[in-house]
C-alpha cells in the first residue's frame, strides 16, 4: 500500500510554482497542525460533561474553554510563529490582527479563518469544521501590514481550503491548480491522499437551505423552492433537501455527490448571513476550482471586493447546472 500525506504532497506540488521558497508550503504545513490540535478537541468535546463546563475551571485549575476560542487560539498560535503570515483575520476577532514580530514583518502571506464553522452543532455532536484563505500581502514586507493586506478579493486568493470534522477529519484544499482532499489517519497523526482532484458533479439532486425562512426570502428563491418539489423524472424530481446548519459540512457533502448550497439575502438580512471573507469567499474558490460555480445572485462571488472584514453577502454555490436553474428563477 503506498499512502501520500499532506506534508508529502506539499512539497511535490511546490515544484509547480518555480519561484516558490517554500513559504507557502511551511505555511501549509503549519494550517495542518493547528487542524490535527483542533481534531483531537473536537473529538474530546462530548467528555466537557466529565472533564469540565466550558466556562468552568476544570481539576487542574485551568480554564475550560468554548471550542470556537480554542480553535482561534490554535490557529493564531501555529500561524503566527513561522514568520510566514504578516496579518490574520479572524471570524472571532473584530479586528485583524497585525503581526510585528522580527520575521512576521517580512510576512509575504495574509490569512483569513473561520476557526470554528457550524459552532451550534458543537454540543449535539453533528459535523462541524474549519474555513481558511490565504492571501499575498500588497504592501511592503518588513512595514507593518494594513487593512489593505486583509481586504482582497477572492480572485488575488493563492491558496484556500476548509477542515471537516465528521465521521473522519478530512482536510480539503486548494492552490488554484485543482482541489485535493486527505483524510486524517488517527493511528499515524497523518493527513493522507484520499480524495485527489475533486471534480464536483455538474448536476445534483440536493438543495440546502434553511427553508424555516421562506417567508423572507425573495420570490424567485421560493419559486425555486416549488420547483425542486414538483415531480418530473427527466430532472430527477423531487430533489432532496438536506441542511445540516455547518456550512462546511453542507457544502463538502455537495461537493462530493453534486447539490446547490444557497444562503440567500432576507428582508432581515439583505446580505444574508455568511461572512464574506471567512465563508463565502474560500468556499467559492473550492467550488470554482472543483468545477463548481458561485455567485451572490448577480456577481461572482469572488469578484466581490471587499469593503469591511465581516461583510455579509448571500451566496448561491455548488454544481454549475444547480447554480444556473437557482439563478434563472431569480432573474
Ligand atoms: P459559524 O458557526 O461560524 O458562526 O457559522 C454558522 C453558519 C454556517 O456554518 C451555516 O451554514 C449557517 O451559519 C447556518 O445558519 P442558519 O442557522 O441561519 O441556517
Ligand atoms: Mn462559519
Ligand atoms: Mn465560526
Amino acid at each position: 500500500m503506498t499512502i501520500t500525506t499532506l506534508g508529502q504532497f506539499i512539497i511535490e506540488k511546490q515544484q509547480d510554482f518555480p519561484f516558490a521558497k517554500g513559504e507557502l508550503s511551511r505555511l501549509l504545513r503549519d494550517i495542518g497542525i493547528a487542524s490535527k490540535i483542533i481534531s483531537r478537541e473536537v473529538n474530546k468535546a462530548g467528555l466537557t460533561q466529565i472533564l469540565g463546563e466550558y466556562g468552568s475551571v476544570n481539576v487542574q485549575g485551568e480554564d475550560v474553554k468554548k471550542l470556537d476560542i480554542i480553535g482561534n487560539e490554535t490557529f493564531i498560535w501555529a500561524l503566527s510563529k513561522g514568520g510566514e503570515v504578516c496579518a490574520m483575520a479572524s471570524e472571532e476577532n473584530d479586528d485583524i490582527i497585525l503581526l510585528d514580530g522580527e520575521y512576521s514583518k517580512h510576512g509575504k502571506y495574509v490569512i483569513c479563518i473561520d476557526p470554528l464553522d457550524g459552532s451550534s452543532n458543537i454540543d449535539v455532536n453533528v459535523s462541524i469544521g474549519t474555513i481558511f484563505s490565504i492571501y499575498r500581502r500588497v504592501t511592503e514586507p518588513g512595514t507593518l501590514a494594513t487593512h489593505e493586506d486583509v481586504l482582497q478579493a477572492g480572485n488575488k486568493l493563492v491558496a484556500a481550503g476548509y477542515i471537516v470534522y465528521g465521521t473522519s477529519t478530512m482536510l480539503v484544499y486548494s492552490t488554484g491548480k485543482g482541489v485535493n482532499g486527505f483524510t486524517l489517519d488517527p493511528s499515524i497523526g497523518e493527513f493522507c491522499l484520499s480524495h485527489p482532484d475533486i471534480q464536483t458533479p455538474k448536476d445534483g439532486k440536493v438543495y440546502s437551505i434553511n427553508e424555516g425562512n421562506a417567508a423572507e426570502f425573495p420570490t424567485g428563491i421560493n419559486n425555486y423552492l416549488n420547483w425542486v418539489k414538483e415531480t418530473d423524472k427527466a430532472t430527477s424530481r423531487p430533489y432532496s433537501a438536506r441542511y445540516i446548519g455547518s456550512m462546511v459540512a453542507d457544502f463538502h457533502r455537495n461537493l462530493l455527490k453534486g447539490g446547490v448550497f444557497i444562503y440567500p439575502p432576507t428582508t432581515k438580512s439583505p446580505n444574508g448571513k455568511l461572512r464574506l471573507m471567512f465563508e463565502c469567499i474560500p468556499m467559492s474558490f473550492i467550488a470554482e476550482q472543483a468545477g463548481g460555480i458561485s455567485t451572490t445572485g448577480t456577481h461572482r462571488v469572488l469578484d466581490v471586493e471587499p469593503t469591511e472584514v465581516h461583510q455579509r453577502v448571500p451566496v448561491i454555490m455548488g454544481s454549475a447546472n444547480m447554480v444556473n436553474k437557482v439563478l434563472e428563477f431569480m432573474k
